[in-house]
This record gives C-alpha cells, structure tokens and sequence, in this order.
C-alpha cells in the first residue's frame, strides 16, 4: 500500500467484527469496523467501517487493499501464554502420574539435563515455538534449562519465527531430588550474566531476557538476591514459582525457617517487582496476595498443570478483588496443553469447581477469562502498554479466527456473533486459526 509524506505508511487494513477487553469490559464485541495496521507494526485507526473513504483519503491506502472478513470471522487479540517450560515439551501429554515433587525427581530434571545437548535442543525448541504460535500464542513467557547456550538458542528460534518472548536461562544452586541437575552459585550468576547481556546485545526487538530463579528448593538465599540485583541493573523481568503444592510450601519452611512465608522469603531477596511474574499461588494466603499487590508483581493461573498434578486451585476471582494481576500459563508440562484456549477452558472449570465446593466464591464469566488470556496476560508480563487489545498505539498482535474452518470442531447456526465466540473459545483449535500476527507481521506457518 502507498503512503503519503505526513503520516506512516499502512500496511494491512481489515473489515469486519473484532473482539477484545478493555479493563472497563472484560469482552467488547466491535462490529463493522476497520482497522488500520502501519509499517511499524502498530496499530493506527480503528473506527467505523463508514469512514472508510475519508480513512482511505488520509492514510494513503486503496480501498481495494482492505482485507474483507468472511461470515462469522473476527479478530482477536494473541494469546499470551504467562508461564511455560519450553524443554518439557518433550514429554507433553506424558508422565502425568505423580505429584509435584516426585514429578520433578522422577522425570522433569533427567529430560531437562540433556538440554546440554544443542542439538537435542534444536528440535524440541523448534517444535514447541512453531506448536505455540499454530496454537495462537504470539507471547510466551519460557523456563528454559540451566545451560546457557542451549537457552539462547530458545532465544533465537523464538525470534526467527517472530514469536513476542521472554526467555529464562533457569537458576539453580541447589538440587538434592537429582543433584547433578544444578550449578555452584557463582557459576549460576556468571552464567547468568552471560545470559542475559548476550540476548540483550543480539538487540532483538521482541525477543528478550528473564531472571528465572527456578523455586525457593532449588535457590539460596545468596543466588535469589543476587539475580534481583541482576534484575535491577539490567531493568529485566523475573520469573519464578510460588506456593503451588503443600509438600513443597513444607519443604520451604523447614529450609527457610526464618522467613514467615513463601511470599516473604521471596519479598526479603526481593525477587517481587512490578516486572515479575510468579507461577501458580495455589496455597497464597490473602496475606501474601497483598504483598503481590503491594509489589505490583503477578501471577500465572496454570490450571491443567494445577489438576493434572493434584496441587490445588487458585481462586482467582479473590486475587482480582485485591487487585493481583494474573495472566494464564499452561505450564507445560505439568499441564498437558500447550494452548492458551485450553488454559481458558481449565480456568473456566476450576472456577465452577471452586463456586460448589463454596457457593459463597464469585465465578468468573468466560468473558473474565478471555480477559485473563489476552490483556491480563499482557499485564502480567508487563506488556499492556504494547499489546493485549486493540488499542490505537498498540502493536497489532492478532488472531483471524475463521469459524467455519474446514475440519472445525464446532458447528455454528443460527447462532449471534457472541455465541459465536463463545463457541470457539470453548470447542476451536488451531484449524480456526487461519492467520496469527505479531506486530502487524501475517507469521505464516506452512508445515
Ligand atoms: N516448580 C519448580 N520447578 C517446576 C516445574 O518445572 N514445573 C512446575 N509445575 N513447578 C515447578
Ligand atoms: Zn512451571
């Protein structure tokens, strides 16, 4: 499309029906609209499709050029998938047998140590960015392993297919489960900054570094406030697990006996800052969920991953009304999905779940959790000022959804558009998705 001198080129305008969330409406169904995308990859215009014309006339494009959409599509923000092990990836769908502790003993830390291999993981990193972005996860948030090149490597295969990504060399300077699975503190924080100023020089523009101290267990005290230092002077994210599984919060208090909580030794390392995003929170009390709001630090609500290794449940309708911010994680692997629509589905069930045991707890509507998957996400990670909706300024990172794709797994009928996307939300996958873009880039995955 052609531009004029004053104002930036556009590079994609759609046609047709969007839907969204605003932090007033949880889900905000726009119909006849178009949106302009520019070269930068952000979105321009978003108005009435009868100012067309006078949009054409301004911004430089063809009419001709608007991308018109079909019956029944729409578009909707990316997913963002808060929390995710990229490495366990391989053994999605397995191993689902044991609970947390057990779990990480038995199969997470033998898989995760042959990621010293490049090689080996070359091809799983391949594959689960490619599984994500089909998936319609245009942001990830991952956990790689303890090896720094293996996890640059994460880094470069996220950008190479334009995936919007934050990457974590993972911490560890203990491990008595499996103790060949770990690094002495002062190789971790070399390697650590090695791992961090490498990625940041390789200037990525959406690719980009997260202090990933893996738990409390497998952490000194010494190795977490140091990597908060790191954090600081970097200006970097941080990503960690908390208060997910009982025996693990006992294991934390016999090692930690002089920190009052799960929540406090992390605050006392001060590993809670407005750019940290911490898996789970099962077992918070509202305490501790203050402290988080008092830190402006987050949580991901990983709900496969929660019932799948009997750990226990969030209550997130309770951390929305202190004001915790949450996205959804799938938690791979842990949780068996690697898609945020099934994160939706889980978060939807475990909320119900919640309501009968204690009719007294609010459940959330499924518009509150379309919320939760897109600009709650991007909240959680601190990216709500760059995407999670369809905010003028933003950058376009969107989903065309087709309902009527071929091989659907659900039918429409007579149905109103908001049924419609109840209906994918609930039953579609990724033969749905027909395109997935991430700042304003159509990222076309032909297999
Ligand atoms: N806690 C520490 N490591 C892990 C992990 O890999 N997965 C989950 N679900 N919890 C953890
Ligand atoms: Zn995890």
């Amino acid at each position: 499309m052609s531009a004029n001198n004053e104002i930036p080129s556009i590079k994609h305008v759609f046609k047709g029906t969007l839907v969204h969330s605003t932090w007033n409406s949880p889900m905000e169904i726009l119909e006849n609209r178009v949106l302009g995308v520019g070269s930068s990859g952000k979105i321009e215009f978003l108005e009435e499709e009868k100012q067309q014309e006078k949009l054409a006339e301004k911004w430089g494009f063809n009419v001709l050029d608007i991308k018109q959409l079909n019956n029944n599509e729409f578009l909707m923000p990316g997913l963002v998938d808060t929390h995710i092990h990229a490495p366990q990836y391989s053994f999605a769908g397995a191993a689902l047998d044991k609970q947390l502790l057990p779990w990480l003993q038995d199969y997470t830390y033998p898989t995760e140590a042959k990621y010293k291999d490049q090689d080996f993981a070359r091809n799983v990193y391949t594959k689960v960015v490619r599984r994500t972005l089909r998936n319609g996860t245009t942001t990830a948030c991952y956990f790689a392993t303890i090896h720094t090149d293996s996890s640059l490597l994460l880094a470069d295969i996220a950008n190479h297919f334009g995936q919007r990504a934050f990457v974590g060399k993972v911490c560890m300077d203990k491990n008595e489960m499996y103790p060949e699975y770990k690094e002495d503190t002062s190789t971790c924080l070399i390697e650590t900054k090695r791992f961090v100023d490498t990625l940041l020089n390789k200037k990525y523009p959406r690719v980009k570094p997260i202090i990933t101290p893996r738990f409390a267990l497998s952490c000194t005290e010494e190795l977490m406030s140091e990597l908060s230092k790191l954090a600081v002077s970097r200006d970097v994210h941080i990503q960690s697990h908390i208060s997910e599984e009982k025996e693990e919060i006992q294991s934390v208090k016999a090692m930690f006996p002089h920190q009052e909580n799960y929540c406090s030794l992390y605050e006392a390392n001060q590993l809670l800052t407005p750019k940290t995003v911490m898996a789970h929170g099962c077992h918070l009390s509202d305490e501790e969920l203050d402290l988080f709001k008092v830190h402006g630090a987050a949580l991901s609500h990983c709900p496969n991953s929660n019932i799948s290794m009997c750990s226990g449940h969030l209550d997130v309708s309770n951390a929305l009304k202190r004001k915790v911010k949450i996205g959804l994680g799938t938690d791979v692997a842990g949780g068996y999905s690697a898609s945020i629509l099934d994160a939706f589905r889980r978060a939807m069930d475990t909320s119900k779940m919640l309501f009968i045991q204690d009719p007294t707890v609010d459940v959330l509507t499924y518009q509150e959790v379309f919320r939760l998957a897109t600009l709650g996400g991007s909240q959680a990670l601190a990216l709500d000022d760059v995407i999670g909706n369809f905010e003028v300024g933003k950058e376009f990172d969107a989903l065309l959804i087709n309902p009527g794709a071929e091989g659907s797994p659900f039918e429409v009928f007579s149905d109103c558009i908001e049924d419609v996307i109840q209906k994918f939300l609930y039953l579609g996958d990724d033969r749905n998705i027909k395109e997935v873009y991430v700042a304003g880039r159509n990222l076309s995955l032909t297999d």
